[in-house]
């Protein structure tokens, strides 16, 4: 058993501490006010028969009527006391709940704040390792197991261990033989229990990975229903989908099977006690070491004893489950950061030289050389531009700037100290990144242009007329303008479909909203029409002015303008200079040039 790693929590039992100890002494009232009430019954039963015992001896006398009162009155005045009891034990169980399970709740919630802050921090590189449903899993299926602990197995526990001492005590003090009789068949509850537990563990943790694989699945065919629909594949689907639910049906049968044993096996234990007791139990009452009211206070002592030894089956198994689950949080929690602010990071203000010296890159996970002995400066102010081939290396350059990833060789430099050396978060919020792929929020248009602000959402109002300039100078207004809802329009998952280059240019917009020292363009102008993009490079001009850019494209068009210009082939630099340089020497730069002005002639030609 990997117990240990439960540790892990004490911190925040030592946290709400104060919450815990007020916790156990709920759980301790309420557990004597559980027991008590079956001394009462003893002595109230006792009372009665002793009672009618005197009434038959009375016979007829006139003391007859006086005693049948007093047997009334006395089994009344216990009567109370027994509701009384029932009803404090229920007020001290619900502030036993009230705190320990509330503890618990806070307990999770700390928890799955500390995950996700975690998460934030860790590299993309663990984000290529992890598969994303796992990490949702550990934030959400793996913390609730955890709770289970904190909260039920920990009050159980407590529960537990105070009512068998209890219990035991007085069920020894009253008759010790009686006693080994009736629990006899108890710890063999326990382990029955346990068992099956594990068995029901094992199979509901079957089910609940058929489950994600089929949750997978429909959320694949959702998000890829229109290639589906396109290449006519639908019935394929169906009938997957139908054996994944064939396998789901099969294991939640196979579950609710061993479920189904629980109570039964349960019951059938506590009856054995219970009918010890009375047998054995008579055997004493007749022997007269015993009173009637004895097997009346026994056989509820049963009944109470038989919810610690259920608990400990249980809690032995959610423990189990808790320390599984914990074990897989520690895991990613006990993670670094591969990229991190070390403690003599300088609180630099970027001003915007970006130097590489030799650097080399290899993605870690792939093996792959993407880039290999590449040098370049770009002045501050100036625009730098990278063309090459798909997969020539032209992103990863683009990661290396903001420092998502590290260098496997040579160095980066920003106005001559190595990136390094900055406060990560002051280099990124310096630069304005527009990523290949694009990203928008599942929010209105307004709050995913606004986003590149850094501003919390409540402030936000305030930078209307940015944010509109923004979209302006990204050419994305006009668009805009025309949704019924203009920049309350919502995107992503929940809102409407905007074309790929709308996508583009409320992205393009996002990045220079702040007017960021750096701004890096991941080839976002490829779904753009040339007229557009030429429009955008000059409004960049404008807005970019003494601000360093970063090109990337696959098009002459878009990076002529540019002051230098770089182009990679296979992680290589194999020609650099500007559009003039470059053009005089008659090389591949110049060859696309010629075919990509000739491309654009017949586009031309063909709209007129
Ligand atoms: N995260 C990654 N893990 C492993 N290998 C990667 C990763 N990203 C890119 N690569 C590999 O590194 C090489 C360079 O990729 P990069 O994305 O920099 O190319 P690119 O020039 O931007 O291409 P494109 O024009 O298609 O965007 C490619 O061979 C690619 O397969
Ligand atoms: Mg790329």
């Amino acid at each position: 058993m990997k117990l240990a790693s439960l540790k892990y929590l004490n911190k925040y039992f030592w946290k709400y501490r104060w919450r815990l100890i007020f916790g156990v002494i709920c759980i301790a009232v309420s557990s004597w006010f559980a027991i008590f009430p079956a001394q009462l019954i003893r002595n109230g039963i006792d009372m009665v028969i002793e009672g009618l015992e005197q009434r038959r001896i009375a016979g007829e006398f006139a003391l007859a009527g006086e005693l049948e009162s007093k047997i009334f009155y006395g089994a009344m005045v216990f009567g109370v006391l027994v509701i009384a009891t029932a009803l404090l034990r229920g007020l001290f169980t619900f502030l036993m709940r009230q705190t320990i399970i509330v503890m618990s709740r806070l307990i999770e919630y700390d928890l799955k704040n500390e995950i996700f802050e975690h998460y934030q921090k860790l590299s993309l590189s663990f984000y290529k390792k992890n598969k994303t449903g796992d990490m949702m899993n550990r934030i959400s299926e793996d913390v609730s197991q955890v709770r289970m602990y904190i909260g039920p197995a920990v009050m159980y526990t407590v529960n537990l261990v105070i009512m068998f001492i209890m219990t035991l005590g007085t069920m020894i003090a009253v008759n010790a033989e009686l006693t080994l009789y009736v629990i006899l068949p108890l710890p063999l509850m326990s382990f029955a229990i346990y068992y099956v537990n594990s068995i029901i563990n094992q199979r509901s943790t079957d089910r609940q990975k058929q489950l994600s694989v089929m949750s997978s699945f429909v959320q694949e065919a959702f998000s890829g229903i229109r290639v589906i629909k396109a290449y006519g594949r639908e019935n394929d689907f169906e009938s997957q989908f139908e054996t994944q639910v064939k396998e789901y049906r099969n294991r939640s049968l196979n579950l609710v099977k061993v479920d189904a044993l629980f109570f039964p096996v349960m019951g059938m234990l506590v009856s054995a006690s219970v009918l010890l007791a009375i047998y054995v139990g008579g055997i004493r009452v007749m022997d007269g070491t015993i009173t009637p009211g004895n097997i009346a206070e026994f056989i509820l002592y049963v009944n109470m004893l038989t919810f610690p030894f259920i608990s400990v089956g249980w809690v032995t198994s959610l423990m189990q489950r808790a320390a599984a689950s914990q074990t897989r949080i520690n895991e990613f929690l006990n993670s670094k950061p591969e990229i991190y602010n070390t403690p003599d990071s300088l609180d630099l203000k970027v001003q915007g030289t970006i130097e590489f010296k030799n650097v080399g890159f290899v993605y870690p996970e792939s093996g792959v050389v993407a880039l290999d002995d590449v040098s370049f400066t770009v002045e501050a102010g100036k625009v730098l531009a990278i063309l090459g081939r798909t997969g020539s290396g032209k992103s990863t350059i683009a990661n290396l700037v903001g420092r998502l990833f590290d260098v496997t060789s040579g160095e980066i430099l920003i106005d001559g100290h190595n990136v390094k050396t900055f406060r990560t978060e002051n280099l990124r919020t310096s630069i304005g990144y527009v990523p290949q792929e694009v990203f928008l929020f599942s929010d209105t248009i307004f709050n995913n242009i606004g986003f590149g602000l850094n501003a919390t959402d409540g402030t936000l109002l305030e930078y209307k007329a940015i944010i509109e300039q923004a979209s302006k100078d990204a050419c994305v207004y006009d668009n805009i303008e025309e949704f019924p809802k203009k920049f309350q329009t919502l995107v992503g998952e929940r809102g409407i479909t905007l074309s790929g280059g709308q996508k583009q240019r409320i992205s393009i917009a996002r990045a220079i909203i702040k007017q960021p020292q750096i701004l890096i363009f991941d080839d976002c102008l490829s779904a753009v029409d040339t007229e557009t993009e030429d429009q955008i490079l000059t409004n960049l001009k404008r807005v970019m002015h003494n601000k360093t850019a970063i090109i990337v494209s696959h098009r002459v068009s878009s990076v002529q303008m540019a002051d230098h210009i770089i182009v990679l082939d296979e992680g290589k630099i194999i020609e650099a200079g500007s559009h003039k340089e470059l053009i005089n020497q008659q090389g591949i730069y110049a060859d696309l040039y010629r075919k990509q002005l000739l491309e654009g002639r017949s586009e031309k030609v063909s709209e007129s």
